[in-house]
């Protein structure tokens, strides 16, 4: 999602949940049992540099070669070749540019393969990119996000080692908008007052959801199959299932489904993510922005849900992001109006609860077309990122690591009832493997302790928090996983800056969190939503040149590993995200240098190939020097560093200590900037041929700073990627996805 618009940020944890200001008067409760992990992993790691040593105890020397401290938790199973994993980047660092243009490092290329519009059936014509093109539920989508692959054989079956034929199954996030058009879809920019025109809206309404696009190497040549069968669009119109606890609920009756137990579409798919059996996830993020409530809905609607939508960003008299309610009486259209304004008692004649349809994992077989698409209720309702499954072993249960991106809000984790069983990792019906793991299980929310350590607390009315809770009456499970933020606030989680993309490292099974920034963090900060810094966001400053901006402007990567029982993990920040000429005492606590510096992570993934740690960002505090970017990683693993006490002076003189844990700094050989997208885009979207030696990434927005009134002029579009690449009709900038290689055919990063 983009950075220069509201929708992505929003800000709707007032909750009076404790922040770490009380935790962190304890000080440093455990320094030396976490200095023992850290001695561990130094050993395991050959005794490397630990970097950071700020303490100013005297006792925090880490001696290499001391007694590892006893593994807690789970062994890990690998999911890649451990002796596949890269120990060094092979590659010269790509210097920050901001050239209009996909910047490589020296022996790699790039191909454009699938750009918004591009034809997905044999009939459908080619994109002209003049605003007059439509029939979009037959092309590519917008915003290309989140995207994982799919192999097949040569016979067209699903292959798990396939590495020239494939699916690519992808999120259309948004739209480069500005006054409610999207109006590079349209030929004059669209129209940017209510009502809106429903041949505008129509257009809008299919360039969102999902497509799973048919792609093939010749000769190394990468390209789509126009045409292919197992082309597919899905979007906020395709009818999909309710699953889990939440399905036929009371909350869920709408007009199009009085049983609760099927809405229409998934909306502003953000993240994703890849289940161990085969199908694809995805995570509905900003939906709340798209629907519209009158001003005197609260006092007509009088009951609890006003808490719920007020908590979930939809206050009384919120207006809608494109105003697509306004296009018509026709249902399709009515829904995004979630006022009451029916006469029923349940909400079956209206679209009162149509909001509660949204905000869930989505779970797609991108192989099979006739197979439902299913709403994962149980793993909770909240703007959601990726899922990123825990290293499965056989006869324990999966665990799924979430993330809610708005500011101040939490992090998840789902474990399935289920035990994992290895006949399931290829099975024939795929979705119902979905079922068995995904429907039922526990829900859990982090809180962070100062001293490293870590709470998953249970989100379920065994919880007297959840069951009392004064600012909301849960009636049963299905209302906790619609109202998960609520439950979240019930129980006094962490606020945490804005929880993007996971991964879990393939070998360690350590889970790897963007927190990609947050403006509301305050050393002065006095009450919500603004925050004081805590131990697991510990950072306020003000970046000292450039844009200025505040809060926690960069990000950081925090990393959990899991504990001896399930409700237990240990934590570290892998990584600050940092402008490299700013202070390393305070703010640069990573030491970033010119080669790695960056500012908002957002994507993250892991190679399976290569164990790389790819992270990309999406970025508006730091785009004065460069444009956004993907870096590649050899992270080390939780409590390789040191604690670290950052001492704040408040305007009032009085002093805040906040105790953090810092990981071991990297090096030139484990950090290194991969590649600059062009011009106002964001760097996104992240999956990779079995064999490691083909990456598809997605360039989202490109020239999203261009304004409405210029469509018609394309010198002034900010971007003219990538046609100025040389791919596709027209100037008008389009999301799109490339395939990166290796010219002398090796893995990327290698
Ligand atoms: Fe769509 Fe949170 O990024
Ligand atoms: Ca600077
Ligand atoms: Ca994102
Ligand atoms: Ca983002």
């Amino acid at each position: 999602m983009s950075k220069s618009n509201h929708f992505n940020d929003e800000n709707s944890n007032t909750s009076a949940n404790p922040t770490f200001d009380s935790v962190l008067e304890q000080r440093l409760l455990n320094r030396r049992s976490f200095l023992g992990m850290g001695a561990s992993a130094a050993a395991v790691l050959g005794g490397m540099s630990l970097g950071l040593t700020g303490c100013s105890s005297g006792g925090d020397v880490v001696t290499p070669g001391a007694t590892p401290a006893p593994t807690v938790g789970p062994t890990p199973v690998p999911t890649a070749a451990p002796n596949q994993i890269v120990t060094r980047l092979g590659f010269k660092a790509v210097p920050k540019s901001l050239a209009d243009v996909v910047t490589l490092p020296p022996g790699y290329s790039y191909q454009v393969i699938y750009a918004l519009g591009d034809p997905l059936t044999a009939a459908t014509t080619a994109f002209k990119n003049d605003g007059t093109d439509a029939d979009f539920y037959n092309r590519a989508g917008d915003h290309h996000d989140g995207m994982e692959w799919f192999g097949l054989d040569a016979a067209g079956k699903p292959s798990a080692s396939a590495a020239d034929r494939g699916l690519l199954a992808m999120n259309h996030e948004a739209t480069t908008d500005e006054k409610l058009s999207s109006f590079f879809i349209h030929a004059n920019g669209g129209t940017a007052t209510l009502p809106r025109p429903v041949a505008e809206v129509d257009k809008e309404v299919d360039i969102h959801g999902l497509s799973v696009v048919e792609i093939k190497a010749t000769n190394r040549k990468w390209a789509t199959v126009q045409g292919s069968s197992f082309n597919r669009r899905v979007t906020p119109l395709t009818e999909v299932e309710i699953a889990g606890p939440a399905r036929g609920h009371a909350l869920l009756k709408t007009k199009f489904s009085p049983t609760g137990t099927k809405t229409r579409g998934t909306i502003n798919n953000c993240g994703c993510g890849k289940s161990p059996w085969g199908t694809y996830l995805s995570g509905e993020e900003n939906w709340a922005g798209y629907f519209y409530r009158v001003s005197a809905d609260d006092t007509n609607r009088g009951d609890k849900s006003v808490v719920a939508l007020k908590r979930y960003g939809r206050n009384a008299g919120s207006t809608s992001r494109h105003g697509w309610e306004t296009a018509g009486a026709d249902d399709k259209y009515a829904r995004w109006n979630i006022s009451k304004t029916g006469t029923s008692a349940d909400g079956s004649d209206d679209y009162r609860n149509e909001m509660n349809g949204q905000g869930y994992i989505i779970e797609m077989d991108a192989y099979d077309k006739s197979k439902a698409l299913k709403k994962r209720t149980a793993l909770g309702r909240f703007a959601h990122e990726s899922a990123a499954f825990g290293l499965p072993v056989v006869g324990k249960p999966l665990t799924v690591y979430l993330g809610d991106d708005s500011r101040n809000e939490y992090m998840y984790k789902f474990v399935s009832k289920a035990v994992w069983s290895a006949a399931d990792a290829n099975p024939s019906d795929r979705i119902a493997v979905g079922d068995k793991y995904l429907d039922e299980g526990t829900l859990y929310v982090a809180k962070f302790n100062a001293d490293g350590s870590g709470e998953w607390i249970e989100l379920s009315l065994n919880n007297p928090l959840i069951k009392n809770y004064a600012g909301y009456t849960f009636a049963d499970q299905a209302d906790i996983c619609i109202n998960a933020r609520l439950a979240g606030d019930a129980v006094g989680a962490t606020k945490m800056d804005r929880p993007e993309w996971g991964g879990v490292h393939p070998v360690t099974g350590d889970y790897y969190q963007t927190l990609t920034n947050n403006s509301n963090r305050d050393i002065n900060a006095a009450a919500s939503p603004k925050l004081v810094p805590d131990s697991a966001n510990p950072r306020a400053y003000a970046d000292a040149d450039g844009i200025k901006s505040k809060g926690n402007p960069n990000g950081h990567i925090l990393r959990t590993k899991e504990g001896a029982t399930v409700t237990s993990f240990k934590w570290d920040v892998y990584l600050f995200a940092a402008e490299a000429d700013m202070d390393k005492g305070t703010v640069n606590l990573s030491n970033l240098t010119d080669d790695q510096d960056m500012s908002s992570p957002d994507g993250l993934a892991f190679s399976q190939s290569t164990g790389i740690c790819w992270i990309q960002t999406d970025d508006g505090s730091y785009t004065d020097v460069t444009n956004c970017m993907m870096l590649a990683a050899i992270p080390g693993k939780q409590g390789d560093g040191a604690s670290k006490t950052l001492s704040y002076t408040k305007t009032d003189g009085s002093k805040l200590d906040v105790v953090t844990q810092v990981g071991a700094a990297p090096t030139a050989d484990t950090l290194k900037r991969f590649l600059v997208g062009p011009k106002d885009c964001e760097i996104t979207g992240l999956c990779e041929t079995p064999d490691g030696k083909a990456l598809f990434i997605n360039i989202q927005h490109p020239g999203e700073g261009t304004k409405m009134a210029d469509v018609a002029d394309p010198t002034k579009y900010t971007s003219q990627w990538p046609s100025n690449a040389g791919y596709g009709a027209g100037k008008r900038p389009r999301s799109a996805t490339i395939v990166i290689t290796k010219d002398d055919g090796g893995r990327i990063g290698t």
